[in-house]
C-alpha cells in the first residue's frame, strides 16, 4: 500500500482528535436515534465485560489509544499502561481524561515501531482495521514480539455495519481504503479493513498468538486469547 495514505490517515485523526469522541459516544453525525445508540451501548458494554473478564495485569502496552476510551478501563485492571501513538492531539486528550499516573505516553509511529520490551497484555482498539494488508503479518509479529510468554492479547474492532459510522460517510461495497469527514466537511482518505472472526483468528495464529474472536449482534468483533 501506498506510503501516502498511511500519513494522510495520521493527518486525519490528528485533525479529528477534539471531536473523536462524538462517534463512541453516538452524538453528532454519529447520533441514531435512541434505540441504535442504546444498542451500540449495549454492545459496547459486552466487549467491555470481556476485557474485564480476564485477571489483573502487570504492564499493559497499548497502541494506537486514541482519546483514552479503553485506557480509562486498562488503568483499572493493571499495574501501567504504556500508550503508543502518533497523534500528539490524541495523546494530550487522553492524559487529560484518564489522569493517571499509571499511563506511560509514547508518540510513534506504528508502522516504523518495534517493541524494546516485553508485557503481559497487548491492547488495540479500532486500530487492526486500519492496518494494510501488506502490513498486517509484520504488525502482529510485532504484537507478539512485545508480550511476555503467556502473555495476553486483546483487540476490537468494527463490524461492517453502515450505522456504525457517521450518518455523511459512504461505506463502499469492498475495497481496503474508504473517505472520511470531519465536522468542517474536509476529506481524508484512510485504511479500513473489516474481518471476519475466522480471518481474524488465522492471522494472529500465524503470528504465533492462539485467540477467540466473537461479533457482537451489530457493531463489533472482538478477539481475547494469549501468546503460544
Ligand atoms: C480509530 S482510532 C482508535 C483510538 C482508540 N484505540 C479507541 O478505541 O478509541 C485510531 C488511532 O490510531 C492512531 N494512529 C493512526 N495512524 C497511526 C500510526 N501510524 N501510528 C500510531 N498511531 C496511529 C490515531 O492517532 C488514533 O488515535
Amino acid at each position: 500500500m501506498n506510503n501516502d495514505i498511511l500519513q494522510e490517515q495520521i493527518a486525519y485523526y490528528r485533525a479529528r482528535a477534539a471531536e473523536y469522541d462524538e462517534w463512541f459516544y453516538r452524538h453528532g453525525r454519529y447520533d441514531r436515534g435512541a434505540a441504535e445508540n442504546q444498542q451500540w451501548a449495549d454492545e459496547a458494554a459486552q466487549v467491555r465485560a470481556a476485557l474485564h473478564n480476564l485477571p489483573h495485569q502487570g504492564h499493559v502496552l497499548e497502541l494506537a489509544p486514541g482519546t483514552g476510551i479503553w485506557t480509562a478501563e486498562l488503568v483499572t485492571m493493571a499495574d501501567n499502561v504504556t500508550a503508543i501513538d502518533a497523534s500528539p492531539e490524541m495523546l494530550a486528550i487522553n492524559q487529560a481524561k484518564v489522569q493517571s499516573d499509571k499511563v506511560e505516553y509514547i508518540e510513534a509511529d506504528l508502522f516504523n515501531w518495534q517493541p524494546q520490551q516485553q508485557y503481559d497484555m497487548v491492547f488495540f482498539g479500532f486500530w487492526l482495521s486500519h492496518v494494510p494488508p501488506d502490513k498486517l503479518d509484520a504488525f502482529l509479529q510485532a504484537v507478539t514480539a512485545a508480550l511476555k510468554p503467556d502473555g495476553y492479547v486483546f483487540m476490537l474492532d468494527s463490524c461492517r455495519t453502515p450505522s456504525s459510522t457517521a450518518t455523511d460517510h459512504v461505506l463502499p461495497d469492498e475495497g481496503t481504503t474508504l473517505e472520511r469527514k470531519l465536522n468542517d466537511g474536509s476529506t481524508y482518505r484512510i485504511v479500513k479493513i473489516f474481518y471476519e472472526p475466522e480471518a481474524l483468528e488465522a492471522a494472529f495464529k500465524q503470528a504465533g498468538m492462539a485467540v477467540q474472536a466473537h461479533l457482537t449482534a451489530n457493531y463489533f468483533i472482538y478477539a481475547n486469547g494469549r501468546k503460544v
